[in-house]
């Protein structure tokens, strides 16, 4: 169920901004409601720390958190155990857990690294049970600097020749198209908005730090080392031109949260 693509991941970068990026997971478990002796998913797990507390959040019989990335999962088995297990796999292939119905499908933080929104939405709305919730939050700050520079160096020379011409852009379409496409789904109730985290770095070279824990994996994902060292100190040399010197500095990110709920009956 695993695709062998290389694993850029370091949980210990993606930690080091650990209560900015928990923020949104909380505000996401507000809008979830209990599911007492229910089975709920985590999809693009991480590390398996926040998982435990979804499960705990839910009070769910059974949660899988599930994950692509070894080197994310490596420390999982210490949140295993008391309902809540870890698989490794890919969101892409996703389709349930053995046949049974789901009451919660929770996705903090990973869809965005998930191509064709139009066809996985309606592939993880058919694992819910009636009644069953779907939670997810992305990332939504393309137009950000530290998104856009990263673009534009991937598409300069020697980048884009080492990429083969590839440009990373997170998979997420606008909030009106999800809210469209729960109702067409058949949710019954639906929560979606867009929240601004404003984050106080203390300069801005520490966006660079932020984005080498998440959007940054895209470009280490597909290069070798020396390739991808070359396009991180382009991307950082440039970012440092095109932002505001400013201490401390002030980030502000946009997320997407979104919920909605299944009719109690089955559609
Ligand atoms: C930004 S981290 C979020 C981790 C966790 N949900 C949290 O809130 O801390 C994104 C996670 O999604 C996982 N991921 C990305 N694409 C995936 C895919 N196609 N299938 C499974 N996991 C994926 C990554 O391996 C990474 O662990």
């Amino acid at each position: 169920m695993t695709s062998q693509r290389p694993d850029g991941w370091q949980p210990d970068q993606y930690a080091r901004f650990r209560a900015e990026r928990e923020q949104p997971f909380y505000d996401l478990l507000d809008l979830v409601e209990p599911a007492p002796g229910g089975r709920v998913v985590d999809l693009g797990c991480g590390t398996g720390v926040l998982t435990r507390v979804l499960h705990e959040r839910t009070q769910a019989a059974q949660t899988v958190g599930l994950d692509r990335s070894e080197s994310m999962l490596v420390k999982s088995a210490e949140h295993a155990g008391g309902g809540v297990r870890f698989e490794r796999g890919d969101i892409a292939e996703f389709a349930g857990l053995d046949g049974v119905g789901l009451d919660v499908v929770f996705a903090n933080a990973s869809l965005q690294w998930v191509g064709d929104h139009a066809s996985l939405f309606p592939r993880l709305a058919a694992t819910l049970n009636p009644g069953g919730q779907l939670a997810m939050q992305m990332p939504a700050n393309e137009d950000h600097p530290s998104h856009a520079v990263s673009r534009e160096v991937a598409q300069q020379p020697p980048h884009a020749d080492a990429l083969g011409g590839f440009v990373y852009r997170h998979s997420i379409e606008s909030p009106e198209w999800y809210a469209d496409q729960l109702a067409r789904l058949g949710f019954a109730e639906q929560h979606v908005r867009v929240q601004v985290y404003l984050h106080r770095l203390p300069g801005p070279e520490d966006v660079v730090e932020w984005v080498k824990g998440s959007l940054l994996t895209g470009y280490r994902d597909r290069l070798p080392p020396p390739d991808y060292e070359a396009f991180e100190a382009a991307y950082r040399e440039r970012l440092l031109v095109v932002l505001p010197d400013e201490r401390p500095f002030l980030y502000p990110f946009k997320r997407l949260l979104l919920w909605g709920r299944t009719p109690e009956r089955a559609r």
